[in-house]
């Protein structure tokens, strides 16, 4: 099935049509920098020009940066206050007339790394950490996903937020060398490593192309892997969430 996949994120919003059964990318990505204030108004209108862009008008997935809870957003770390209580797929599909299905951005990535990437046949409990402007988090046990993990919010030994202390931003703003940031990054999986007992730990975002930069700090026992997509995993992910939920739907409808 080809559905649009759209990828939110607290500093670009990423696109492409994406076939389903392969998680191949059908057209080019698209990207452009999230709107500040990251507004539902705001967000909307650079949706309608992703969606002009692609001239697309069939079913949308989303990625989100938010906790969402049965199609609201229940939080908003990096995206305007206003998200919160918002009903998102509802609001943009109502604002732009395509079909919008939308879940957790970390979810999603973790969907399609499961189904496609380092996580495909993995049984046993599987933890995905997407790095970008915040610390997303999708937890699997035995290929089912536990939704909305927000475990980038976790408060660290030291006192700090996860997400304000080992992000992708947290590494460019700060100016921290590898080894620096790698450091952080260890307290974070080790942390994490001692609360779920993962059999595999998996890394998305750019970053995550620069492991073998900061392989040398990790300390964790469970084996630690770059995702196979990479940055694309939010955009396959979403058109993935949005195959199923369509599943379910009409399912449920017959
Ligand atoms: C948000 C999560 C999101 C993550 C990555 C966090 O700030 O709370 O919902 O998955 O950033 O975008």
């Amino acid at each position: 099935m080809q559905i649009l996949g759209i990828d939110v994120g607290g500093t670009g919003i990423k696109s492409a049509l994406v076939e389903t059964t392969t998680g191949e990318l059908l057209s080019d990505r698209q990207r452009v920098v999230t709107p500040r204030p990251a507004t539902p108004e705001a967000v909307a209108e650079v949706l309608d020009d992703l969606l002009r862009r692609h001239r697309w008008q069939g079913v949308v997935g989303m990625g989100f940066p938010s906790a969402i809870q049965h199609g609201v957003a229940r939080t908003a770390a990096n995206v305007d206050q206003a998200f919160i209580g918002l009903p998102i797929a509802d609001y943009f599909s109502e604002k732009t007339g395509c079909r919008f299905f939308a879940a957790n951005d970390a979810d999603v990535a973790g969907m399609a790394e499961m189904r496609f990437g380092m996580g495909k046949g993995h049984s046993g409990v599987v933890l995905i950490v997407t790095i970008g402007t915040g610390l997303g988090t999708a937890l699997f046990s035995n290929g089912h996903l536990l939704p909305n993990t927000e475990l980038g919010h976790f408060f660290l030994e030291n006192g700090q937020e996860a997400e304000r202390y080992a992000s992708e931003t947290v590494r460019v703003t700060g100016n921290l060398g590898w080894e620096d940031w790698g450091a952080r990054l260890n307290l974070y999986l080790t942390t994490m490593e001692r609360l779920f007992w993962p059999d595999l730990i998996v890394l998305g975002g750019g970053v995550s192309d620069k492991l073998r930069e900061f392989s040398p700090m990790l300390t964790t026992q469970t084996p630690v892997v770059a995702a196979s997509f990479l940055n694309r995993a939010g955009v396959v992910g979403a058109a993935l969430f949005a195959e199923e939920s369509l599943r379910e739907t009409e399912h449920g409808a017959g």
